[in-house]
């Protein structure tokens, strides 16, 4: 009867089993925790804020979220260099709040997913600081990657890598009685040394956090720079941009998806399994890798059964708004996971990248742009959100898990004004006045809006804001949106809640006729054959027709005569089978 049967022509990807387990549709939110929401007032993003907002995510409709980090941290990434990995920064609480965070999120039926950084430390961590003091050749700079410089002086670095934020990757250290020493290597800012994982003693100590974090009771780990932890021994000169999502295909850099970091994975992956309580897939503990590796077939080695359970999605993140270049993608990366039993977990944002509601309102001449700043080309808002709720409406149909970033179910855009004195992502500072140089990322990651009337936007209690909000979050927050039909939020809602109700997460995916070079159209089958939607996203100017049809969502209104406009997804429930008819 209609159903999409395993002989369909266009079929790409196969239903999962019903009683798979949770990680493998679920739905993520990423909270970024400084700008989330504040309970002090210090204008910076706490825990106990956190706790007090999570209730929010239930009725959002999402499964799990993710936490960047709240380590002890110097904040010279805002974050991402950890100074204690078993410990709480002051800015956001205590290991207590962390604690409380978990159960209450627990008790609310979401699922907690911490960030974990392994490829540097802070340079404020115990080991650099030992290192430092420590001889060449010792057991404290073992733990790192020092090395003695080029020239008959070690005046040069010992390669040209480049640092991923500008400048070089390498920095020198003095010797103890004050003289030139050795260099060390980071990928990143300067304060973030990058640790050697051939250091068994490297490897055994991140067993230990990886374990206390299970044992306080996450469900998983979002992996920073998965891609970045193991080098070519050998440091060879590299050739190429450094950035760290540029590694073209076929060609390998020394630095990044070197075959040897899955074995790391492989050992984490038996750590994170003996949690498991046999017959209960819902107490599986998770991993995601942070990759940024192409093609889709290197990203999927990241997801082998005994790896990871998901890897972004980041070919797609990066996908300008083309119908072809979409169905490329999702054939792509469906196809590639498959092919060794894992989802794909798509996504669209997060606190690297321009928010999608800007980058879609930017030209899409596939370029990458670092940050948007007051004397760039500005971005066209309305089309850009008009686009960003076409694409998430195509996401969220697709199966497989998603992540989502905050802030993108009230469509905020990217901060394209702020001014430059304010900006605080090293990025910025590192690549001031070179030709390296970039805006940076603080624009994704301005505070939260909660509430139009009141100060901060009700991100905390007064007006302090560790970074300025645009005017135009006043309209965007969160009182203003809920309940109003047509708001992004209430769009976000209504396809969380007809995706978990109709199981599509877990559903298969076949092209449908309706694909053209301007129109992408997919069929999600639910597991058991009993619901079908037929999903439509028009890339081109012209309205489509829709066959018969219930629909179920739109990203926007449609034509009068019921078609889908341009930029704009439909999900049309298919009067497909016989369950459905009874
Ligand atoms: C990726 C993180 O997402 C980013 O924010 C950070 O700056 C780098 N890794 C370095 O840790
Ligand atoms: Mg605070």
């Amino acid at each position: 009867m209609g159903r999409v049967s395993p002989t369909t022509p266009d079929l790409v990807h196969h239903a999962d089993s019903p009683e798979s387990p949770w990680w493998r549709d679920a739905v993520i939110y990423q909270i970024y925790p400084r700008s989330w929401a504040d309970s002090d007032g210090d204008g910076i993003g706490d825990l106990p804020g956190i706790i007090d907002h999570l209730p929010y995510l239930r009725d959002l409709g999402v499964d799990a979220v993710w936490l960047s980090p709240f380590y002890v941290s110097p904040m010279h990434d805002a974050g991402y260099d950890v100074a204690d990995y078993r410990d709480i920064d002051p800015l956001f609480g205590r290991l207590a709040d962390a604690d409380r965070l978990i159960d209450t999120a627990h008790d609310l039926g979401l699922k907690v997913v911490v960030d974990l950084v392994p490829n540097h430390t802070s340079s404020d961590h115990p080991w650099f600081q030992e290192a430092l003091t420590a001889p060449p050749g010792s057991a404290e700079r073992a733990r790192y990657l020092f090395r003695d410089g080029r020239g008959p002086h070690g005046d040069l670095p010992p390669n040209n890598w480049r640092s991923v934020f500008g400048g070089t990757g390498w920095s020198r250290v003095p010797n103890p009685d004050g003289t030139p020493g050795q260099w060390y290597l980071h990928l990143f800012d300067t304060t973030q040394p990058d640790v050697d994982w051939d250091n068994p003693e490297v490897r055994d100590e991140y067993d230990a956090i990886l374990r206390f974090w299970l044992d306080r009771g996450v469900d998983g780990f979002r992996v920073d720079v998965a891609h970045g932890l193991v080098k070519d021994p050998a440091l060879p000169d590299t050739t190429g941009s450094m950035h760290l999502t540029e590694n073209p295909v076929g060609h390998v850099m020394p630095m990044w998806d070197q075959d040897g970091v899955h074995d790391i994975y492989r050992r984490w992956r038996a750590v994170l399994d003996t949690y498991t309580i046999p017959g209960d897939p819902d107490s599986q503990r998770i991993l995601c890798a942070e990759a940024w590796v192409r093609p889709e077939e290197r990203l999927s080695h990241y997801v082998r059964p005994d790896e990871m359970h998901q890897a972004f999605n980041f070919p797609f993140l990066e996908t300008p708004w083309d119908s072809a270049a979409y169905r490329h993608v999702i054939e792509a990366s469906l196809r590639s996971n498959d092919a060794v039993g894992a989802p794909t977990t798509w996504v669209l944002a997060n606190h690297d990248v321009i928010r999608h509601a800007s980058r879609f309102g930017l030209p899409q001449d596939g370029q990458r742009r670092n940050g948007i700043g007051a004397h760039d080309p500005q971005p066209d808002a309305a089309l850009g959100l008009r686009r960003a709720r076409a694409a998430t409406a195509m996401m969220l149909a697709l199966p497989g898990g998603a992540y989502l970033y905050q802030g993108e179910e009230l469509g905020l855009p990217e901060h394209t004004t702020l001014p430059d004195e304010v900006r605080q992502d090293p990025t910025y500072h590192r690549t001031l006045g070179t030709d390296e140089f970039q805006r940076g990322r603080d624009g994704c990651r301005i505070p939260m809006t909660w509430r139009h009337d009141q100060p901060s936007f009700g991100f905390g209690p007064g007006a302090n804001t560790w970074l300025p909000q645009p005017d135009t979050y006043g309209d965007l927050a969160v009182d203003r949106q809920d309940g109003i039909p047509g708001s992004t939020l209430t769009l976000y809602r209504d396809l969380l809640h007809y995706r978990r109700k109709h199981r599509f997460g877990h559903g298969s995916l076949a092209w449908d006729s309706l694909t053209s070079t301007t129109v992408l159209a997919f069929r999600n089958t639910s597991g058991d054959g009993t619901r079908t939607a037929l999903i439509v996203t028009n890339f081109g100017p012209d309205p489509v027709a829709l066959p018969e049809g219930d629909v179920l969502i739109a990203s926007g209104p449609l034509t009068d005569d019921g078609a889908v406009p341009t930029d704009t997804t439909v999900w049309l429930r298919l009067p497909t089978t016989q369950e459905e008819t009874r």
